[in-house]
């Protein structure tokens, strides 16, 4: 089922997320929800807390970036569609990266993130066996980008100080309900449909 994805300026977007504890029925109801939602949305990644859920888990799926340079060298296990349940990066490289970010969360703004260009990537696939996977250009971007959510954090946490002062208004309006995707949204109690 397609769920509403929560927007900028939502309480649910900043808090933090519980570890995945059990493997249920429920949880992997919530991991088909997830898939689906993001590619309803032509999305390539989707955190738990983008859907109103605060289990630690998130889905990428970076075949819609097929041929994209920042996915030459990829394992083409990784291309297709990912359940990453618990993940923690248990090793960073020291080269850092700029690559323009986007977010279904926060439609219609990009901005440059810099986040280092490989990581080490440690976590419990949707039959829950452990996996660590050592990866680099968009991968390693997304992954970071979603592990991010399961902290509360969005990347325009993350830009300059200056182009978050650029973005301000936007991102006001857009906390407000003032904002329109081409997916399903649930915007912030309150911020909708109040005169
Ligand atoms: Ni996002």
């Amino acid at each position: 089922m397609v769920i509403p994805i929560h927007v900028y300026g939502d309480p649910v977007l900043r808090a933090k997320t519980d570890p995945v504890t059990q493997d249920t029925g429920a949880l992997q109801h919530l991991i088909d929800d997830m898939l689906e939602t993001m590619h309803g949305a032509s999305g390539i990644g989707l955190a738990a807390p983008q859907i109103g859920s605060m289990e630690r888990l998130f889905v990428m799926d970076l075949s819609l970036m097929q041929g994209e340079p920042a996915t030459n060298g990829t394992d083409p296990s990784l291309m297709g569609p990912l359940v990453c349940i618990n993940p923690e990066i248990v090793e960073s490289g020291d080269v850092l990266e700029e690559f323009e970010e986007g977010c279904l969360s926060i439609p219609d703004i990009r901005e440059m993130v810099v986040r280092p260009e490989r990581i080490t990537l440690q976590f419990l696939d949707r039959t829950f066996r452990t996996r660590f996977v050592d990866v680099g250009g968009l991968p390693a971007r997304v992954m970071q980008h979603e592990l991010d959510h399961l902290e509360g954090v969005l990347f325009t946490d993350r830009i300059t100080p200056l182009k978050r002062r650029l973005l301000r208004r936007r991102l006001r309006e857009m906390s407000r309900g003032n904002v329109e995707a081409d997916y399903p949204l649930a915007l912030a109690r309150g911020a909708a449909g109040r005169l």
